[in-house]
């Protein structure tokens, strides 16, 4: 393993999502990383979860007296072989080609001055083909750094133009290049960690027009896919019924039903390191699904046998290890006894997180939520939020665990 160190700067860009992924690549080759964060790149990710990712402190501004004390800017631009901006945006670049030095990301770039410079510029086909940020990118160029061009595609802007990033991996192979590590001795992972999400209300038939289904809105699972996606994971949604649109970019797998939700599943499980359920799955089926509408009773009553449905976290979750996701998580919506029941369910089911709410106080189809996520061995409780605030703060805590 490599006993290199970089540091790379992630500048203020929708691109900068994909740094997760070049800090994993980077793990895995054992090349140490130290994340600096511009301002506005916190806007697109957070510090958290490059944190867990890189397993060291994330430094976000200059006047961190506390951060400082530990290593001080200087230091830190000492301890790299290799300073990384990626994303590289058309502001930075005009600090760097100046030498203004008025934030932390543009002063280690003065105080890196001897270590080799690798740029990934990202913005929009404008501003980069804007004569003044190409004449940045000429002097920067000039001054020996390594420019990766940006690659033409779809851009945030919603334009077909130049201005992407480069893919984490072309960012790493140039890096392995100039740090003369020639052969990785594992290649760079080609794609991301995959999350698959159960989410909605199953619906289990009882003729053509009726059905059993329950309450659930499906919010705490898109608000996941959502917090995976900005943190460049790839999402696939096993979705029953939802009120909701789901977000983009997911990958859809419509499944009305617990039997085809399993079925689906089974399917994909191989293919995820991250398996959510939050479905809400009717427990139970009726047993004979009538091909007919059903009509009234003559002694108006109505019997309806009902069976037991499959429980879609547990069979995934008692997997053979080489079929198994690396993490299997469940929710546990109780009205009482929160945290024992939680922890029944996270033996019986054989997961490895059990995310309790309560929904006595925080009842389905609420923006807001407080969670336990229980395992084993631990607890972290995360406080009443935002579905959207509680989410991301789940997810970055099983990148954390992934790791
Ligand atoms: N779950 C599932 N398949 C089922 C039932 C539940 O995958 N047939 C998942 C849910 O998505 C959730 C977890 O199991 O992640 C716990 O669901 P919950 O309904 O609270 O638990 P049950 O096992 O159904 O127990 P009970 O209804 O008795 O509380």
């Amino acid at each position: 393993m490599s006993s290199k160190k970089i540091l790379l700067g992630i500048g203020g860009s929708i691109a900068a999502y994909k740094s997760a992924n070049l800090v994993r690549i980077f793990k895995k080759q054992g090349i140490s990383v130290r994340c600096v964060l511009t301002k506005s790149a916190e806007e697109f990710i957070t510090a958290q979860t490059l944190q867990a990712l890189s397993g060291e402190p994330v430094r976000r501004n200059l006047f961190d007296q506390q951060a400082e004390a530990a290593m001080s800017h200087i230091e830190l631009a000492r301890w790299a072989d290799c300073l990384i901006i990626a994303p590289t945006t058309a502001n930075l670049a005009a600090k760097f080609a100046s030498g203004i030095a008025d934030d932390l990301i543009s002063t280690l770039y003065l105080a890196a001055n001897d270590i080799p410079v690798i740029l990934a510029p990202a913005m929009n086909s404008k501003m980069l083909l804007h004569p003044a940020t190409q004449e940045n990118f000429r002097k920067l160029q000039q001054r020996g750094h390594y420019i990766l061009e940006s690659a033409s595609g779809e851009l945030a802007c919603g334009e077909n133009a130049i201005g992407r990033m480069q893919e984490p991996e072309k960012i790493a192979q140039k890096a392995f290049e100039v740090l003369g590590i020639s052969q990785p001795l594992t290649p760079p992972s080609p794609k991301p960690l995959t999350v698959t999400i159960t989410v909605g209300a199953t619906r289990e038939n009882i003729d053509p027009v009726r059905f059993i289904s329950n309450r659930s809105s499906g919010k705490m699972g898109f608000a996941l896919a959502r917090a995976a996606l900005k943190r460049g994971l790839k999402v696939n949604l096993i979705k029953a019924y939802c009120e909701q649109i789901p977000p983009e970019n997911c990958q859809i797998f419509p499944s009305e039903t617990a039997e085809k939700m399993l079925d689906t599943a089974l399917n994909i499980a191989n293919d995820t390191d991250i398996f959510i359920a939050t479905a809400a799955v009717a427990d139970y089926r009726p047993k004979k699904v009538l091909s007919q509408k059903h009509k009234k009773e003559r002694d108006g009553a109505l019997h309806l046998e009902l069976i037991e449905n499959p429980d879609i976290v547990a069979t995934v979750a008692q997997l053979p290890a080489d079929k198994r996701p690396k993490l299997v998580v469940g929710f546990a919506a109780e009205t009482e006894n929160l945290k024992n029941y939680a922890q029944e369910k996270l033996a019986k089911k054989n997961l490895d997180f059990i995310c309790a709410n309560d929904v006595s106080q925080f009842p389905f189809g609420g923006e807001l939520n407080e969670i336990s996520v229980i395992s084993k061995n631990d607890e972290k409780n995360f406080n009443a939020a935002t579905k959207t605030d509680i989410a991301e703060k789940i997810i970055d805590y099983l990148l954390s665990k992934i790791n």
